[in-house]
């Protein structure tokens, strides 16, 4: 019977984000002053932070929120732009995202208003303020939150080709925030580089917060893997706090990675599916490295120190010139992480820091 009820021998769980969920509930019940951008590594899990800070506050009368989640979303010309964020309010219609019971908002217009923007003949910047306008009208805060915003990269104005549409939105939110303080406007994205050029390209400094989520603590960590079936409604086996200590060693608290292990785990030896995620790693890094050796160079900087600055490239002999577009590619293929806050490069996670080492401890024994 009970097997009826429980399709699945292991469920995705959610541990502890209570800090963050904090923070960001102080965030919307302080005036809006700034955009907060939420960044942090691959799989940190702010989008999944996002959903449940959602279903939090969605509820609540006095607020009204958007959510714009635009992985789900094509969005690469300025009209999938006009469409997402523009819809005719249909009485009645809930907007199901992937979590259910969450709406994604949307700028409410008329059929009118919808014909005048598609035709370019209104400023979609002054209907989303009217929007603003009216709800801190009628004493309810509107909450602007965007996931994945580096898809709008490379999307020009209708009306002026030279200028991105990025620049024109983040100009409209500074307005929105520093200036009129209308709207809370929350952004989220896991390409530091990209924030980081925004933000200087816009010149957004003082307007502007970051906020990292990062991956789970050790504690979390060990709560959860010595509690599987608490946490992830697993029954078939249990680990010993050694077993949850050779998890942590892999791959720290990267929670996707732990999933994916837990998985293995159904049928493998700990030690055998530790000792092929390592080797799984370290032929990603391989992968990517190819047969650029500036690249390797680049990573060669991690077997001694975890974190890195600029300097610390220079000063293994890559060209300044170069060293740009290196690091771009690493960051975009999720090998490296860049940190906006701190202007510091580091491997997304310690499996990865794992693969590196691996990586070079191969290429040593062909010496
Ligand atoms: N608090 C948590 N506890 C356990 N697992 C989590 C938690 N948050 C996220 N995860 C899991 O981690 C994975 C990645 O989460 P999510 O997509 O939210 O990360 P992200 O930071 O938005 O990723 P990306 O960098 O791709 O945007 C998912 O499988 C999710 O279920
Ligand atoms: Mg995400």
């Amino acid at each position: 019977m009970k097997e009826k009820n429980e399709p699945y021998r292991q469920d995705v769980a959610f541990i502890d984000r209570d800090k963050e969920l904090a923070d960001l509930r102080l965030f919307v019940d302080k005036r809006p002053s700034e955009i907060l951008f939420i960044h942090g590594p691959k799989s940190s899990g702010k989008t999944t932070l996002l959903y449940k800070f959602l279903g939090q506050i969605q509820k609540e009368q006095r607020l009204d929120v958007k959510f714009m989640d635009l992985r789900e979303t094509f969005t690469n010309v300025y009209d999938d732009f006009l469409k997402t964020f523009f819809r005719i309010e249909i009485q009645g219609e809930k907007k199901e995202s992937r979590a259910s019971n969450i709406n994604i908002g949307f700028f409410k217009i008329d059929a009118s208003v919808e014909k005048k923007i598609l035709e370019k003949r209104a400023d979609p910047f002054k209907v989303m303020k009217a929007e603003f306008l009216e709800l801190t009208r009628q004493g309810i805060k509107p909450i602007l939150i965007i996931d994945e915003l580096q898809a709008l990269d490379k999307i020009y104005l209708e009306n002026d080709k030279e200028r991105q549409l990025i620049t024109a939105l983040f100009n409209f939110f500074v307005a929105m925030t520093k200036q009129a303080h209308l709207a809370h406007i929350i952004i989220a994205s896991s390409d530091g580089y990209f924030l980081n050029t925004v933000y200087n390209d816009s010149k957004l400094k003082k307007c502007s917060r970051y906020y990292k989520v990062d991956y789970l603590a050790k504690k979390d960590v060990m709560e959860w893997l010595l509690n599987l079936e608490k946490y992830s409604k697993i029954k078939a086996y249990r680990l010993t706090e050694e077993d949850a200590e050779k998890i942590w060693d892999t791959v720290g608290g990267s929670m996707w990675e732990i999933q994916d292990i837990l998985t293995e785990l159904f049928e493998n030896p700990i030690d055998e599916v530790l000792h092929l995620y390592k080797k799984k790693i370290k032929g990603m890094i391989e992968y990517n490295i190819g047969a650029d050796m500036e690249k390797e160079k680049v990573l060669h900087v991690f077997l001694k120190q975890e974190t890195a600055r600029l300097r610390d490239f220079i000063s293994q002999g890559i060209a300044p010139a170069e060293i740009d577009p290196l690091l771009q590619n690493l960051v975009r293929n999720n090998i490296l992480y860049f940190d906006p806050t701190e202007a510091v490069y580091y491997p997304q996670g310690k499996s990865y820091q794992w693969g590196i080492k691996l990586y070079f401890e191969s290429i040593e024994q062909y010496k």
